[in-house]
């Protein structure tokens, strides 16, 4: 028995042993073809306060930025993969948008059977992505927003309503809080063509299952979801299911029967759900050489207004409402253009109205540029390429380009902590770099839903700026802490905001 347990011990130390040896091998790649960067660790390489919650998960790739500025790229890992850090903005447009055909991939999980929903256009890539993504492009033009801006408009009356309830009690309003329910309640009506109520009903069902996608509790799911991200090949073999079947059935199933609903009663609303049913009937497109597009892909691309339109624009709106709070006199600028715009336009919220609010457009363009939803912008090598500098990077590598570092690298932006929207005036947008301010992404994967993403994040904050002042509460950390445990960039604690209504700053 005492022998058996020592071969035990002994096989269980060779094999740890063996594990060990092979990560240290693993992490002398960048070494091996003279690229610098930090020493990794076993056996996390360079994320290990990531993987501790200590820091959020973009963070080391921005930190290295700063640390190896004087380099053009930085080699790091993720657990044993390489990943390349682009520091160099003309070698990030390379791979972005000159050389992109080498770059397609975003080396997140694309699905299939083990979990459908997550195959839509976010996560493929090639000539299935190519393809959906030149049919998807009109579903998001200037006019297609315009048929769906009544619903926004609507919603942002309600997402006041929910602000004033607060203001009535004399409470502090969390905007975290209003944002999420005011971005799930548009995924909901615009995306899947469902009310959501979120904003009255606590318990509402789409509101809770939609965030259960993006935020289980549990430590099984927080541990597949991260599973998914860091090795999205093992993952895939493993044939684990990212989300649970619950929520899985949920979302098929509510698809399933709004679209059925809609062709027995030839009913037909301007939504994005319409535009997925469309594709789906006129899909027989030779030329595209298009397979067939099933209820499941339209369930999956219902899916991808989630999940690539409602983090990105919930914290958007926050981060911006919080900055015009921290800087009244900003504040007050973005107000006066709002009278003055309306004025214009009888006071109506129209489509042509918000277009017209250029000043807003700046506030949240420099929102973006301190607090972008998605602190850099990832790629996955798909065919061998060679950088100027002569580095070949090998397919599958990672390349990471830390937008959140660029946006606050003083060279770039002088005095960078600083909340200035006249950056962002059409002249000086010109005189940027294509790489220097990229929180929709850049080149042909670009996001997709910026004009949804613009008139979102500024309808809510409009129309609550034409009737109160946004002022701290002293729940706020100054400067605000970006949560650990969020993949996209938020606010630890939320963000927190009292309203006074425009006579009392008058007075
Ligand atoms: C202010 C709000 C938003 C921000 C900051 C934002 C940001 C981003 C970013 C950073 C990417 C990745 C781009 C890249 O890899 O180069 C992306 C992709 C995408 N976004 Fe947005 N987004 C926003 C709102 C939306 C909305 C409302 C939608 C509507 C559904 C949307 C649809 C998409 C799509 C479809 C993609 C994938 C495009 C592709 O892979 O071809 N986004 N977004």
């Amino acid at each position: 028995m005492i022998i058996l347990t020592c071969e035990i011990i002994c096989f269980s130390i060779a094999i740890f042993g063996l594990i060990y040896i092979w990560f240290y091998y693993k992490f002398t790649y960048w070494l091996r073809k003279g690229v610098d960067g930090p020493k990794p660790m076993f056996p996390c390489g360079n994320l290990q306060k990531v993987l501790r919650s200590k820091e959020q998960f973009f963070q080391p790739y921005c930190d290295n930025y700063f640390k190896y500025k004087n380099l053009p790229y930085v080699g790091m890992y993720s657990f044993q993969r390489p990943v390349l850090l682009i520091n160099d903005l003309d070698i990030a447009k390379l791979i972005l948008i000159k050389d992109f055909e080498y770059f397609q991939s975003r080396g997140t999980f694309a699905g299939g059977p083990s979990d459908p929903l997550s195959e839509n256009l976010f996560n493929i890539h090639g000539t299935p992505w190519k393809n959906l993504r030149l049919k998807m492009t009109p579903s998001f033009s200037s006019a297609k927003v315009k048929s769906m801006y009544s619903i926004v408009n609507d919603i942002s009356t309600q997402a006041v309503k929910y602000a004033e309830s607060f203001y009535a009690k004399q409470e502090a309003v969390n905007f975290t809080e209003l944002y999420s329910k005011y971005a799930m309640e548009i995924i909901a009506n615009v995306g899947f063509g469902v009310e959501c109520n979120g904003f009255t009903n606590p318990r509402s069902e789409f509101y809770t299952k939609g965030t259960e996608y993006f935020d289980n509790p549990s430590l099984y799911w927080r541990l597949i979801r991260s599973l998914s991200f860091f090795a999205p090949d093992l993952f895939g073999k493993l044939k684990i299911k990212r989300i649970t079947q619950e929520l899985e059935d949920f979302f098929f199933n509510l698809v399933k029967n709004t679209v059925e609903y809609r062709k027995k009663h030839s009913y037909k609303r301007n939504d994005f759900l319409q535009s997925l049913i469309e594709l789906k009937d006129g899909y027989s497109d030779e030329t595209l050489k298009l397979s067939s597009f099933t209820m499941m892909d339209i369930a999956a691309n219902a899916m991808l207004y989630m999940i690539a339109g409602y983090e990105t624009s919930a914290t958007t709106g926050q981060f911006a409402a919080y900055l015009l709070a921290a800087n009244p006199q900003i504040q007050k600028k973005a107000r006066e253009e709002i009278f003055r715009v309306l004025a214009r336009h009888d006071g109506e919220f129209s489509f042509e109205a918000q277009n017209e609010m250029i000043y807003m457009n700046m506030v949240i363009d420099e929102s973006m540029r301190m607090y972008p939803s998605m602190r850099a912008i990832f790629r996955r090598c798909n065919k061998e390429y060679q950088l100027p500098t002569g580095l070949v990077i090998e397919k599958g590598t990672m390349v990471f380009i830390p937008a959140n570092a660029i946006h606050m690298d003083p060279d770039l932006y002088p005095d960078p902590e600083k909340f200035e929207p006249e950056r962002f005036s059409s002249e000086n947008k010109t005189k940027m770099h294509p790489c220097q301010w990229i929180p929709f992404g850049e080149g042909p994967k670009k996001c997709l839903g910026i004009r949804q993403g613009y008139i979102q994040t500024k309808m809510a904050l409009v129309k609550i700026l034409l009737k109160y002042e946004l002022l701290l509460d002293e729940r706020m950390t100054v400067p605000i802490k970006i949560k650990a445990s969020s993949l996209v960039c938020a606010a630890e604690g939320g963000i927190w905001l009292k309203l006074r209504t425009l006579d009392a700053l008058n007075q």
